[in-house]
């Protein structure tokens, strides 16, 4: 968790707040019975990590000095985040994390862990575009990377403009230096209002252990 706080430290900029948390091993109560109201009948594990998912997401909250409060979902599981603020939220085998900032300094924003271990070779094909193959080759943890960075791309576009891309839809190009991201190319069927701002998104990635942790966010 320590390791996921400061590569969260390291990529966030001074207009986002992040916060980290690891899911309870056994049944946790909603700290706000309304919030998960499509979740009682999930499995422990997932209601857990929910309710971590929630706990970061109101720490980071509390960064941009948002009191405490539900923060419900819509019918597709997008969390409702208060007036004036955007947030994403990210899970993986019970390590959350999440990020906010008001809307004000920030337009939208994803946020993604994944683990690097767990792409299978056929997977990766589906995720990686020809512009990025030299830089992947066979190697799983870039393609992981990649896979990462698209699902923060999509977090952060969705709820903004609801575009529905595919994978290959996006080329990333990678600085490994500054490990930082930018759109390459974006596929010329998605609105244009989405690929106009897709190509002045920024976006930082760290590598942690077998984790890699992605922002995508727009001012
Ligand atoms: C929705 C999706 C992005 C979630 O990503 P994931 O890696 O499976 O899971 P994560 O733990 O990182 O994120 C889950 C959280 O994202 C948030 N979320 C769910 N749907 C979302 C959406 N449509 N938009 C933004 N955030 C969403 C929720 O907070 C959720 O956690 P919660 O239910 O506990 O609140 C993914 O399942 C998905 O549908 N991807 C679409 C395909 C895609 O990414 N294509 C990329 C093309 S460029």
């Amino acid at each position: 968790m320590n390791e996921l706080q400061s590569a969260l430290q390291g990529i966030v900029p001074a207009e986002i707040v992040a916060a980290v948390a690891i899911a309870a091993d056994k049944a946790e109560c909603f700290e706000y019975v309304e919030e998960g109201q499509h979740l009682v009948n999930a499995v422990v594990a997932r209601r857990n990590e929910f309710i971590a998912g929630r706990r970061c997401a109101r720490a980071a909250l509390s960064g941009i000095a948002q009191a405490p409060c539900a923060l419900s979902a819509d019918e597709g599981g997008i969390p409702r985040w208060p007036e004036n603020t955007v947030g994403s939220i990210s899970h993986s085998r019970g390590l959350c994390c999440a990020v906010a900032a008001t809307a004000d300094a920030v337009t939208c924003v994803g946020l993604d862990l994944e683990k690097t271990t767990r792409l299978s070779p056929r997977a990766m094909e589906r995720v990686v575009h020809p512009l990025e193959a030299s830089f992947v080759g066979e190697d799983q943890a870039k393609g992981s990377l990649l896979f990462s960075a698209k699902e923060a791309f999509f977090k952060a576009q969705f709820p903004k403009w609801g575009a529905q891309p595919n994978f290959k839809d996006l080329a990333l190009q990678i600085d490994t230096v500054s490990e930082q991201m930018s759109v390459g190319e974006i596929a010329p069927h998605l609105p244009e209002v989405l690929r106009e701002a897709a190509v002045r998104m920024q976006f930082r990635y760290r590598f942690l252990g077998d984790y890699v942790v992605t922002l995508c966010w727009l001012n």
